[in-house]
C-alpha cells in the first residue's frame, strides 16, 4: 500500500474558502483504494463550524522549536467518508474569525509554523507517507524543511513530495531577514536558486525548488505560467524545472453535483427532461430572489470568489448595458468590497434583474447552478476553475474567458457544424465579452433548438475525478518507483 499525505490550507468538509478546499476534498477519495492510502492533514482552525469540531479526537501533542519559542502543537484527527484526516491545533496560530487574515507576516509565520509542525507530526500519527502533496504556498515550505531538518533523520529518508500549484498569485513573500528569523533556514537557503526572489524570500519558490514534482490544475495553466504574463515572477524557474512539470485537470465530485439527485434544489433533471424540468427552478428562484417572474428571460449566474482574478472589472463596465437586455443576472458570493458594491449597486438600479447575494451559500450556489441558463466566467487567469465543471453537469452553458481551465474544459460553440459546450472570446475586453454574451442570448432567443442541443453536449461531457485521478496515480508509482 502506498501511502499519501495530502498538506493543505483548506479541506472541505472542514473548511472552505475557494476551489482548492474542493479539490483536497475531492480528490483523495477518488484514488485508488487498493493500492493507495491517501490522508489529509489540515490546520484545526477555531472558525470552521461547530458540527465538524465536534469529529475532532484529540491524538497527542508535541512542543516544536519555532520562531525563538517552544510552541505547542497539538494533533487531532477525524475520519469522515472513509478518509482520515489530521489537524495541526494550534491556539496561537489558528484562533482566528477567518482561516486567513490580513497581517502578511503573521500569515507567513502561521503557514511556516504548520509547515514545520505537520512534519514533526509523522513520526507521532503512525502514518508515514510515501509522497507529501502539498498544495500551494502555505505548505510550500514543507519540501524546504523536509531537505532541511529532517533528512538526516531515517524516518524521512525516503518520503517524496509533490508541489501543486493552484493559483501562483499567491506566493508567501516578505524580506529574507524576516522568514529567515521565523523559520530558523540558515543562509544557505536564501539564495537566488533557493527561497529568494527579487530580494525576498519567497515560500511558494522553495516549494517549487525542493519538491520532487510540481504540477498545475490543469494542461494550459501549466503551459501559461511558462509566460511573462501568467507567470507572476517564477517563469523562469518553472521552466527551468518543466521536466518535472504537469498539468493535470481538476475534477468535480459527480455525487455532489447531480441534478437528477441534488436534494438542493427545487426540481430535479436530467440530460433526457432537462426541456421541461430545468426551467422549474428558474421560476422557483426568481420568486425567492424577487426578480421579475419570467421563465423566458435567459438567466446568467455568477457564483465566485469576487476578486480582481475572475474578471468582475469586465462586467463593472459593461453592466449597464447588458441590463437593457431582456436578461437576468444572478450573483453569489463574497470578497473584495469594491467588487460587493459593485453588485450590490446594480442590484440596486436593476432591481428586478439583478439579485446580488454577498454571501457564500452552497444551497444558493446549487440552486443557482440548476436555475441559470448561462455561466458568466471572464477570468483574467483561471488554474482551471471549478465552476464551470459544475455549470456543464447541470447544463447551464458556461461564457468563459478563454484561459488556462477554462480552455481546456469548455468547446467553443461552432453554430455552423452544431458543435461546443459553451461561449468563450479571448481578449481580456469588456465589449469582446459583451459581444460574446449577446451572440449566447442570440442563440437562446432565436435558435431555442441549437440551445438545447449545446444543453445535451454540455450535460454529456464527463468532468468527474476518475481520468484526472489516475494522473495523479502515475505521478505517485513514478515518484516512489
Ligand atoms: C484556485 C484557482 C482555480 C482552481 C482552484 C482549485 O482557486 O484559482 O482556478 O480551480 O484553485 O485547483
Amino acid at each position: 500500500m502506498k501511502k499519501i499525505l495530502f498538506a493543505a490550507s483548506e479541506g472541505v468538509p472542514f473548511i472552505k474558502t475557494g476551489g482548492l478546499a474542493d479539490v483536497v476534498g475531492s480528490l483523495p477519495k477518488c484514488i485508488d483504494k487498493r493500492y493507495f492510502d491517501v490522508r489529509v492533514i489540515l490546520p484545526k482552525y477555531a472558525c470552521m463550524k461547530q458540527e465538524m469540531k465536534d469529529k475532532l479526537e484529540y491524538v497527542t501533542h508535541f512542543y516544536m522549536d519555532f520562531n525563538w519559542k517552544n510552541e505547542y502543537v497539538g494533533i487531532l484527527k477525524a475520519v469522515v467518508d472513509d478518509i482520515t484526516y489530521y489537524f495541526i491545533d494550534s491556539e496561537f496560530y489558528f484562533s482566528g474569525m477567518k482561516p486567513y487574515g490580513d497581517d502578511a507576516l503573521f500569515e507567513i509565520e502561521k503557514y511556516a509554523y504548520f509547515s514545520k509542525a505537520v512534519l514533526g507530526a509523522l513520526p507521532l500519527i503512525d502514518f508515514q507517507p510515501d509522497v507529501i502533496h502539498c498544495h500551494d504556498w502555505q505548505t510550500g515550505l514543507i519540501p524546504v524543511y523536509l531537505k532541511e531538518r529532517f533528512a538526516g533523520d531515517l524516518f524521512f529518508h525516503d518520503i517524496k513530495t509533490v508541489m501543486t500549484i493552484h493559483n501562483l498569485k499567491f506566493q508567501g513573500k516578505w524580506s529574507i531577514e524576516g522568514v529567515q528569523s521565523i523559520t530558523g533556514l540558515s543562509d544557505y537557503y536564501f539564495t537566488a536558486d533557493k527561497l529568494e526572489a527579487y530580494k525576498d524570500a519567497n515560500l511558494l519558490k522553495g516549494g517549487l525548488v525542493f519538491a520532487d514534482a510540481i504540477t498545475t490544475v490543469s494542461d494550459t495553466d501549466a503551459k501559461e505560467i511558462l509566460s511573462d504574463f501568467y507567470g507572476e515572477g517564477l517563469n523562469g524557474l518553472l521552466a527551468a524545472r518543466s521536466n518535472d512539470l504537469r498539468g493535470i485537470v481538476n475534477g468535480i465530485d459527480y455525487t455532489d453535483f447531480d441534478p437528477a439527485t441534488d436534494k438542493k434544489i427545487s426540481h430535479n433533471y436530467d440530460a433526457i427532461n432537462f426541456r421541461k424540468e430545468k426551467i422549474k427552478n428558474k421560476i422557483k428562484l426568481q420568486e425567492k430572489l424577487g426578480l421579475k417572474q419570467d421563465p423566458k428571460a435567459m438567466m446568467i449566474g455568477l457564483i465566485s470568489r469576487l476578486t480582481d482574478q475572475k474578471g468582475l472589472d469586465l462586467i463593472a463596465y459593461i453592466m449597464d448595458e447588458l441590463c437593457q437586455d431582456n436578461i437576468q443576472f444572478v450573483v453569489v458570493g463574497t470578497g473584495e468590497e469594491r467588487y460587493e458594491n459593485m453588485f450590490r449597486h446594480f442590484d440596486w438600479k436593476y432591481n428586478d434583474k439583478v439579485s446580488a447575494n454577498i454571501y457564500y451559500s452552497d444551497d444558493l450556489a446549487h440552486e443557482v447552478y440548476a436555475s441559470c441558463d448561462a455561466f458568466l466566467m471572464p477570468s483574467l487567469f483561471e488554474p482551471c476553475g471549478l465552476s464551470q465543471l459544475i455549470a456543464l453537469r447541470y447544463g447551464t452553458i458556461p461564457i468563459v474567458r478563454e484561459t488556462g481551465g477554462l480552455k481546456d474544459t469548455v468547446e467553443p460553440y461552432n453554430e455552423y457544424e452544431s458543435k461546443g459546450t459553451g461561449f468563450s472570446f479571448t481578449n481580456y475586453n469588456a465589449h469582446e465579452m459583451l459581444a460574446c454574451i449577446r451572440n449566447a442570448e442570440r442563440i437562446y432567443y432565436d435558435r431555442k433548438r441549437e440551445w438545447n442541443k449545446l444543453v445535451d453536449r454540455a450535460m454529456a461531457e464527463d468532468f468527474s475525478w476518475e481520468k484526472s485521478a489516475l494522473k495523479y496515480q502515475e505521478m505517485y508509482d513514478w515518484l516512489i518507483g
